[in-house]
């Protein structure tokens, strides 16, 4: 989930970690109580999320062999990540500073916790683990316009530092790749990793009458502000992840960054006036 502004991160790596912040994944350490973990999430979540989650979700899981039982062998995952779309995945020991995570995107590194959460924080835990970054986000990263997208976020970060504009390029990395809707025909779907990694929101997301649902717009996006601490208030709704990268890759956000540096921010349960509200969908229950 890798956000900045929550946590305060250390300046130097640890010891046992590289100057890149990267550490050994260990796979053969694993216990069998933790890979157990992982096929229980890996289970609740595969049965609820047919109709709910974008179907490339569902593509990418099965294209990179992630159905096989236990937490993925990161060098097993990257291989076949790096087949579909040149990404690989690293280990690291949590948090990294904003400038090496952007690094890494920027060339095709998606870093990843190791650790699995404890059997009783199936349903809530702070920090990212391998279930939230592995099974969230890796799916998405064998679609290839996915994939570009989360490149030029990288590169969009670095650019960001120089303008000290990460507060707001966060929230774009928020509302998209952690928490984003996006239609399918008439319905929506997730595929943001924050939700699709919960068993709760996955479900509330979509189904629940109460977080607004808006049309993703780039500058309402950077003026919005988000929680960590409970589901999300509101969400955005792209058309398709071509329309996306369209929206991100050809603008240039230095003008951004410049013009909303005087623009209030918006609160995350504000509809603001002539704005749509998508309904929510109701489907029945699991
Ligand atoms: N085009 C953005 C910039 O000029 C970078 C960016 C691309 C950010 C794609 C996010 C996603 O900074
Ligand atoms: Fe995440």
């Amino acid at each position: 989930m890798q956000t900045s502004a929550s946590h305060s991160v250390p300046a130097q790596p640890p010891p046992g970690a590289a100057s890149d912040w990267t550490i050994p994944q260990r796979w053969s350490q694993y216990t069998s109580a933790e890979h157990a973990v992982w096929d229980q999430l890996y289970q609740r979540q595969v049965r609820q999320l047919p109709g709910r989650v974008a179907p490339v979700f569902l593509e990418g899981l099965e294209r990179l062999g992630m159905a096989q039982p236990g937490i993925p062998d990161f060098e097993q995952l990257s291989a076949r990540l790096m087949r579909a779309t040149g990404w690989s995945v690293v280990a690291v020991p949590g948090l990294v500073p904003d400038a090496v995570f952007f690094e890494h995107l920027s060339q095709r590194r998606f870093v990843a916790g190791s650790f699995i959460r404890r059997p009783e924080q199936l349903d809530y835990l702070q920090e990212p683990d391998v279930f939230h970054d592995v099974f969230g986000h890796v799916p998405l990263l064998a679609h290839p316009v996915f994939a570009d997208y989360m490149q030029a976020y990288g590169q969009g970060g670095l650019r960001a530092l120089k303008f000290d504009a990460i507060h707001k390029l966060s929230r774009l990395y928020w509302y998209t790749v952690e928490f984003g809707l996006i239609r399918d025909g008439d319905a929506l779907r997730i595929y943001g990793a924050g939700i699709v990694s919960s068993h709760g929101e996955t479900r509330y997301a979509l189904d629940d009458p109460a977080p607004l649902r808006i049309g993703f717009n780039l500058r309402r996006v950077l003026r919005t502000r988000y929680r960590i601490d409970s589901f999300q208030q509101n969400y955005f709704v792209i058309d398709s992840f071509d329309d996306l990268l369209r929206q991100t890759l050809d603008t240039d956000f230095a003008p951004l960054y410049a013009q909303l540096a005087t623009a209030p921010d918006i609160e995350p349960n504000v509809l603001l006036p002539g704005e749509h509200r998508f309904a929510h969908a109701a489907l029945p229950p699991v």
